[in-house]
């Protein structure tokens, strides 16, 4: 009889111990030590399966790959971020809070991957509810196969019959790898069955998507390793207020990490976002203080997007500062430059930011826009709605230049800006004859008052 194992693993990073242990010695972390029971099948199946699939020394001159075979994902946005679509034998994580829309995702590439078998597996939906979903949907690929299962050795089985040319596994903490005994969802559970499908993307060239739920902190719910396993990890995210989602890359061994795709949520599924300025710019009739436009780039796409804030007299001793989308530390680092460097007595108000559309960006150009917003709420004086802002603010109030300045005035163009103010920085070089826009551009914060309200 096969002796049970026990060990114990960190539920945050993963790390084994034989000893319950209260502090984690690889992450800090305390009272994360879960006993789960690691019972090995015997060692010989198991070395026989590793003798197939012998691999030896290649010279590096010998080795050849194409760069045509990418399989296109059917769809633009999941493309983009993929680095030009979904490479053979990849093993991709699609995480995701739950609720957000991963499944949706997820079954409406399958379903619109036309001429190409796809296997869904889940864990957590019957087969009616997946119908349910796809009917929903609508789009229709007839060679797309659903299997319900946990276990990754029933799945292989399917493998040979199905032959498809897409794996998706729905969701990963819910898979079970016969070679353990500790339950579904248990860090050492998720840790073996992602290597197992990881063995099987790589041996068989078929690419293999698992979804991955987040906790409410924003990590996977499972180690780390996992992260380090796949090839690419996606993030899909999302405030659930609104319709809109975002994809990013978080990690891309066959592309850029900075990619973003757009969809927005409807009761038939995911729409693309083609053009996400225009969805994330609110209508407006009249001039509102404390809005201000910032153009960014995120990934390769400039878009223009709404910092909305607003500064009031404290009502009690502390002042508050809350934001929505855009750095907490970064706002209260701004509104001491405001402070200190120029002078505007913040320290008194609560300051309230917020981005429009519910997303979040991450692009120091946002600095200029936040700055504007602020002074517009502290000024209670509107800014004209054809201005728009891209510009870093530095830790002495200087406007900072920011990368790729003629894309952005390019879109603010396209957008019908009439007014783009920039770092001085970003002047030289650019040929302003080039744009019909009306360049401003501003060294210092107090030069940015100075324009915006006199
Ligand atoms: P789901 O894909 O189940 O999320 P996850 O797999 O990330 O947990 O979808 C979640 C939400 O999306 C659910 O609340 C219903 C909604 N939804 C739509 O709004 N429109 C649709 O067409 C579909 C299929 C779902
Ligand atoms: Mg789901």
């Amino acid at each position: 009889m096969a002796k049970v194992k026990k060990a114990y693993f960190c539920q945050n990073c993963g790390a084994q111990s034989p000893k319950w242990i209260g502090k984690c010695p690889s992450c800090g972390e305390w009272n994360t030590y879960v006993e789960e029971i690691i019972q090995k099948e015997k060692s010989g199946s198991t070395k026989t399966q590793e003798k197939s699939h012998r691999v030896y020394p290649q010279k590096i001159d010998e080795i050849t790959y194409s760069t045509e075979s990418r399989i296109s994902s059917s769809s633009k946005e999941l493309n983009r971020v993929l680095g030009g679509g979904i490479v053979p034998g990849s093993i991709v994580l699609v995480g995701g809070e739950p609720g957000i829309g991963k499944s949706t995702l997820m079954l409406q590439v399958a379903l619109r991957l036309s001429g190409q078998k796809v296997l869904y597996v889940s864990g957590e939906e019957s087969e009616q509810q997946i119908k349910m979903r796809a009917e929903r949907i609508g789009a229709r690929n007839k060679d797309t196969y659903i299997l319900t299962s946990t276990q990754t050795d029933e799945i292989f089985s399917f493998m040979d019959e199905v032959d498809p040319a897409i794996l998706i596994i729905d969701s990963i903490q819910s898979i079970t790898t016969s070679q353990l005994e500790s339950s579904a969802g248990s860090i050492s559970q998720i840790r073996e069955s992602a290597s197992e499908l990881h063995k099987f993307a790589k041996n068989s060239g078929i690419p293999v998507f698992l979804i991955g739920h987040i906790t409410k902190e924003g990590h996977l719910a499972g180690p780390k390793v996992l992260e380090h396993m796949v090839d690419t990890v996606l993030q899909f995210e999302g405030d659930r207020n609104y319709g809109y989602r975002i994809i990013r890359s978080v990690k891309n061994r066959f592309g850029s990490t900075s990619e973003l795709g757009i969809y927005e949520m409807l009761g038939t599924g995911l729409r693309e976002v083609d053009n996400p300025s225009e969805i994330l710019l609110s209508q407006r009739d009249e001039d509102m203080s404390g809005i201000a436009i910032a153009a960014t780039i995120e990934g390769l796409r400039p878009m223009l997007i709404e910092i909305q804030a607003l500064v009031s007299n404290a009502a009690y001793g502390t002042p508050q500062r809350s934001s929505t989308g855009f750095d907490l530390r970064r706002l209260n680092m701004l509104l001491a430059v405001l402070e200190k460097r120029s002078g505007f007595r913040l320290s008194t108000k609560d300051v309230f930011l917020n981005i429009a559309g519910g997303i979040r960006v991450d692009d120091p150009a946002l600095d200029l826009a936040v700055i504007a917003s602020v002074l517009s709420s502290n000024e209670d004086t509107a800014i004209d709605q054809k201005s728009c802002f891209a510009g870093e603010v530095g830790l002495s109030g200087e406007i900072r230049a920011v990368t790729r300045i003629d894309q952005r005035i390019s879109e603010a163009e396209k957008l019908g800006f009439e007014r783009m103010f920039i770092s001085s920085f970003n002047k030289k070089g650019l040929n302003l004859s080039d744009f019909k826009i009306e360049i401003v551009p501003v060294s210092r914060v107090e030069n940015l008052f100075r324009h915006l309200f006199g």
